[in-house]
């Protein structure tokens, strides 16, 4: 499968029970093959706008199109399989091998066995766990981090037209994350799939994305290239986002070292 283009159109999402939006409206188109990161403060939508797309969450208004086509009018079940999503709890299923958990699309799609064998075993080789060390273990015997990457293995087992990735490395030290981001985007640029990324980190943003979405309150504020975020904020909140992550550059400043 290829890449997709993924386009937003007027989107809202509205929580049963609730008195406002938690979303919308947004619009925000995106290329296929690109790299897009969502960052903002907690509660800002970024879960909700990320469900949207594989319709785990509902839109009450607008549309969201696939290649072109309304998502609406796909069968949801099978628009999933051509997702993979990774999230920060794994969603792991502790009773199957980490094999089995890999497999889990492509049995779904009915790929036959030895290519879903080799498969398998690509994408543990992909995110760098020795398939003979690890294809056999369950969930529970591997590393938070171990764990963490086959999630991300399967989320690509099936070449998935769209990636959707909520804080996949959030659990994970600064030296493991960074190797995870530096091994996922080799992984991207390989499988080149359209991918949406959600993040606390705008460190981790500015370090993978093509484009980062700055959301406050179920809008969008800024939706730019890193260095045009960086460079020019377009509001406050945006500037304020991105320097308040800046640790280093703030003891620097406050010790005086250039
Ligand atoms: N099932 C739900 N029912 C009602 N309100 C919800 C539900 N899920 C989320 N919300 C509300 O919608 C808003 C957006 O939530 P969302 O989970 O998308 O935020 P987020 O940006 O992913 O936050 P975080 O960074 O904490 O994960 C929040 O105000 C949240 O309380
Ligand atoms: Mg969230």
């Amino acid at each position: 499968m290829s890449a997709a283009s993924l386009s937003f159109a007027g989107v809202r999402v509205r929580y049963p029970g609730t008195s406002r939006d938690a979303l919308g409206p947004i619009d925000l188109r995106i290329a296929p093959g690109e790299f897009v990161a969502l960052v903002g403060p907690s509660g800002c939508g970024k879960t909700t706008l990320l469900r949207t797309v594989n319709r785990l969450t509902s839109i009450d208004a607008g549309r969201i199109d696939l290649d072109g086509v309304d998502s609406a009018s796909l069968d949801p079940i099978a628009m999933r399989r051509s997702i993979g999503y990774a999230i920060q709890a794994t969603g792991l299923f502790s009773h199957m091998s980490v094999a089995r958990n890999v497999a889990i699309v492509p049995e779904l799609l009915g790929w036959d066995r030895a290519r879903i064998a080799a498969r398998v075993d690509a994408m543990l080789e992909l995110v760098r766990l020795d398939p003979v060390r690890y294809r056999d273990r369950r969930p529970r015997e591997l590393s938070g981090g171990e764990a963490q990457r086959v999630g991300v293995a399967r989320a690509l087992a099936a070449a998935p037209r769209v990636l959707l990735m909520d804080e996949p490395f959030g659990a994970l030290d600064a030296i493991v994350r960074r190797e995870l981001q530096r091994e996922l985007r080799r992984i991207v640029a390989e499988v080149g799939t359209t991918t949406l990324f959600v993040t606390h980190d705008v460190n981790e943003a500015l370090r993978l994305a093509d484009r980062i979405v700055v959301m406050r309150a179920g809008a969008i504020e800024q939706c730019a290239a890193p260095l045009e975020i960086v460079d020019h904020p377009a509001t406050p909140f945006v500037r304020e986002l991105f320097e308040a992550e800046d640790a280093i550059a703030e003891l620097r400043a406050a010790a005086r070292i250039p």
